[in-house]
């Protein structure tokens, strides 16, 4: 934070998808909260100096960089937002730290678990000087799967016995859908896996405050040629009309595993690309001796609960409408039944994000337990690879080094 004044001046890295939820974020945090510190929207960077000028101007950023080195060593620049595909995650991240800077990264933390134990080593080296950081697992932050953690720490499930996760997505079911950069391994490091795979792993864990020990997983690539893009960019690429060369594709389009948790629930998770018909269809449900509570991201707003210690006669099923000024995150937006959408989930990551630095202390996911999510990635692949042998995760505080 800078020395005389409490404002946080943000750096931003990459401004497409993320970038643009992340600045909406930005601009919208200190409006709503009441926060120890403002974040103020100082420099976004991008490779291309026409569209990067161009979405500062859009998105509200003061400055404009194409050299994100120039970004991490600037000293007017407290906060760098990594919003770059996994590929570029370490580099950015271990220089940000270097230089003392708090470092929020987009998930996955990095493309591999030797990169994610550097970053999370340094991550600890630098929390000794001051600088915070935290993974982007933003679905943390929905009300009520924030409701649904709350309702597990206070007992009210009893023990969970299941978790039973799935994210599903159909955006690359056509073949002729171009291979664009998350269908590259040397750029995102996997497929459905890390990319929507991750955010049910975190969450799961989160929620229940259980991890994975151990998995056995299969992995799918259907379409194993694609078409080049005529521009390497995200969710809705355009095929290069005029040209029929094509690639591989080095990544999996779909994950399907067995795990166990270490409080003794079996789990399983599903996370595929090719479940025609489903957006982005996250759904995880949770079932304890004293109850079941179950979340759907399409329903965002809501909770379904079910109580089992209620006499037999009132059982049921029932639907908590999350827009109370008592639930999480929500006594800062509108009055009851009011509803939010996927944007807040960010602008609260912000909020927490904002209020640990400023309040000097670690916010969360920090990168060890992005760390922790890498190893779980790694479990899967190696089980895949070996026929869905039973695979141990490794401890992530064994392998981290600092
Ligand atoms: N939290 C979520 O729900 C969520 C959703 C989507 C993506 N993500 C994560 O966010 C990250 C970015 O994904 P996206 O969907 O925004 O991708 P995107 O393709 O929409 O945007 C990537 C941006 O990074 C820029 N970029 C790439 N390499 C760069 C480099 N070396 N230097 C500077 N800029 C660079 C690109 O120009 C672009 O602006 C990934 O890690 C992804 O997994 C998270």
């Amino acid at each position: 934070m800078s020395t005389n004044d409490n404002e946080l001046r943000v750096g931003m890295v990459g401004y497409a998808f993320m970038g643009a939820a992340h600045s909406q974020a930005w601009r919208t945090v200190n409006r709503v909260f009441d926060l120890p510190a403002r974040a103020r929207m100082a420099l976004i960077c991008g490779r291309d100096s026409g569209k990067v000028a161009e979405a500062a101007d859009r998105l509200g950023w003061d400055e404009h960089t194409t050299d994100w080195r120039e970004l991490v060593s600037r000293p007017d620049i407290d906060v760098v937002d990594i919003c770059t595909p996994g590929d570029s995650h370490a580099e950015i991240a271990l220089a940000a730290l270097a230089a003392g800077k708090h470092v929020l990264c987009e998930k996955p933390l990095a493309n591999t678990v030797a990169e994610a134990q550097e970053m999370a080593a340094a991550a600890a080296s630098a929390r000794a000087g001051g600088a915070r950081s935290m993974c982007g697992f933003n679905y943390r932050r929905v009300p009520a799967v924030a409701l649904m953690r709350q309702l597990v720490a206070e007992g009210r499930l009893g023990e969970i016995r299941h978790v039973r996760a799935t994210y599903l997505q159909d955006w690359i079911v056509d073949p002729q859908f171009p291979l664009v950069w998350r269908l590259r391994k040397e750029v995102s490091g996997s497929g459905a896996l890390g990319d929507i795979g991750a955010h049910i792993i975190d969450l799961t864990q989160y929620v229940t405050g259980q991890q994975i020990t151990g998995v056995s997983a299969v992995t799918e690539t259907f379409v194993k040629e694609r078409p080049l893009p005529s521009e390497s960019s995200g969710l809705a690429a355009q095929t290069d009309g005029g040209s029929a060369a094509t690639g591989p594709v080095t990544v999996d389009d779909a994950a399907i595993f067995v795990a166990r948790l270490n409080g003794g629930a079996l789990a399983t998770y599903e996370a595929t690309r090719f479940a025609t018909g489903r957006k982005n269809a996250l759904r995880v449900e949770i079932n304890g001796s004293l109850g079941t509570v179950a979340f759907d991201l399409e329903r965002l707003n809501e909770l379904e609960y079910y109580d089992a210690t209620r006499p037999a006669v009132e059982q049921g099923f029932s639907r908590i409408l999350v827009t109370e000024s008592d639930h999480p995150y929500l006594s800062a937006w509108w009055p009851p039944g009011h509803i939010i959408g996927y944007e807040h989930s960010f602008t609260h990551q912000m909020r927490d994000f904002i209020e640990a630095v400023a309040t000097g202390v670690d916010p969360s996911p920090s990168f060890a337990e992005a760390l922790q999510v890498q190893l779980v990635l790694d479990a899967v692949v190696r089980s895949a690879e070996l026929g869905s042998l039973w695979t141990a995760v490794e401890p992530a505080l064994a392998t981290a080094t600092a």
